[in-house]
């Protein structure tokens, strides 16, 4: 018999993504799996339920007949209580969840006894590189975070040579040079700006360098577990604060990626550093989810003081829905390749350190 998957679409406000596209769905029917997609579920980023016929999936109008019928659920969005409901006991679920911010949720799976992988937690390294769901939507984060700015710059970017005189490039700092920021830092070279970047972890420097833009340093080093940042001390954040002072006072776009796991985002832009900034920059906070890295950010909000825009958008994969979602199904058919067995036995291997470090619970355990 194979494994039934189950795609419900994606029911909170402004997501336009959906677990599994197409030809990733596809892919997965070749392997032996049924799949099963509910109506309109990738609508909103342009893959019509016809698509996903052609591709040998099956749709259901009845989220409650799909999910129930589900082996596999694929999510993308942490589970709605409701959609826990529909689920059989004892089958499984695979997408972001954020344990932490749903205790609600992690207890009814825990006693409908689903087996919970949630994709936050697929472990960075290096055999887990094309399933690492938060590196791929991060890097979709980091590109539009750029053009976002750039939007409502009222600077050009690229050195211009024209008729009218010559226009200097813009000054872009992108603060936290992680996935995003690695990111952001190439795209606002693409498109001709000056870049600095600064971060804790003195050995993203070379990558800051390779493309291309300027590393500011502050003889710290924050590097911790697994390659994340640990928190400041107070010293080290007040060095940070001083030396960030002149470099977003003459930078016309600020893009702040900085987070610290576990932890609210840290505060790097504090109000009186902010309007420092000429009339016209702009900031752009990616960590708003997390409290944002300016003091100024509302989430999901745009703020303007001074002239000075600030701007802490939500779910900016759900921006570009065809490649967020492409991304994330393809992280989604590598782990389920490791999880499955040519697509009809599902036997969990739990001395493999991807598998276990990314199981939540296990049929109520
Ligand atoms: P993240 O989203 O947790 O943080 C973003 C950045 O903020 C990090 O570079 C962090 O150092 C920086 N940061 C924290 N506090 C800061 C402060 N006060 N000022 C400036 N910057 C600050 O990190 P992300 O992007 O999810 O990845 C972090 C690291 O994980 C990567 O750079 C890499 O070392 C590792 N990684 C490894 C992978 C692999 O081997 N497969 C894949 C992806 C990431």
């Amino acid at each position: 018999m194979s494994i039934r998957i189950a795609v419900p679409k994606e029911r909170e406000q402004h997501e336009k993504r959906v677990a599994l596209t197409p030809e990733v769905a596809g892919k997965l029917v070749q392997k032996g799996f049924e799949v099963w997609v509910e109506s309109g579920a990738g609508e909103k980023a342009y893959f019509s339920d016809e698509v996903y016929i052609q591709a040998g999936c099956k749709i259901e109008k009845d989220p409650k007949k799909l999910l129930g019928n589900g082996q596999i659920v694929l999510k993308i969005q942490p589970i709605s209580p409701e959609e826990i409901e529909f689920m059989a006991d004892s089958t499984m679920l695979v997408g972001f969840l954020f344990a932490h911010r749903h205790p609600e949720q992690v207890k009814r799976l825990f006693d409908k006894k689903i087996t919970v992988f949630p994709m936050e937690k697929i472990p960075r390294v290096t055999r887990a590189q094309s399933m690492d769901a938060l590196s791929s939507q991060s890097t979709v984060t980091g590109y539009k975070a750029v053009l976002m700015a750039a939007d409502l710059s009222s600077r050009f970017f690229p050195m211009l040579t024209t008729a009218a005189g010559t226009i200097r490039p813009a000054k872009v700092l992108v603060l936290g040079a992680g996935v995003a920021g690695l990111q952001a830092i190439a795209t606002a070279k693409r498109l001709g700006a000056i870049v600095e970047a600064y971060d804790v972890r003195p050995a993203v420097k070379e990558q800051v360098m390779s493309l291309g833009a300027k590393f500011l340093e502050i003889a710290v080093d924050a590097e911790a577990k697994g390659g994340y940042a640990r928190e400041l001390t107070p010293e080290e954040k007040k060095k940070e604060q001083e030396m960030l002072l002149e470099h977003v006072a003459a930078a016309d776009v600020v893009i702040t990626t900085a987070q610290i796991p576990g932890r609210d985002a840290p505060k790097l832009l504090p109000k009186e550093m902010v309007l420092k900034m000429k009339p016209g920059s702009v900031v752009i906070d990616l960590a708003a989810e997390g409290g944002g890295n300016c003091v100024l950010t509302e989430p999901g909000k745009m703020v303007t003081i001074d002239g000075i825009k600030i701007y802490g958008p939500l779910n900016v994969p759900a921006h570009l829905p065809v490649h967020a979602s492409e991304m994330y199904a393809k992280n989604l058919f590598h782990f389920l390749m490791l999880l499955t067995h040519d697509g009809k036995s599902l036997e969990l291997d739990l001395s493999d350190e991807i598998i276990r470090g990314t199981l939540l619970q296990e049929g109520g355990k």
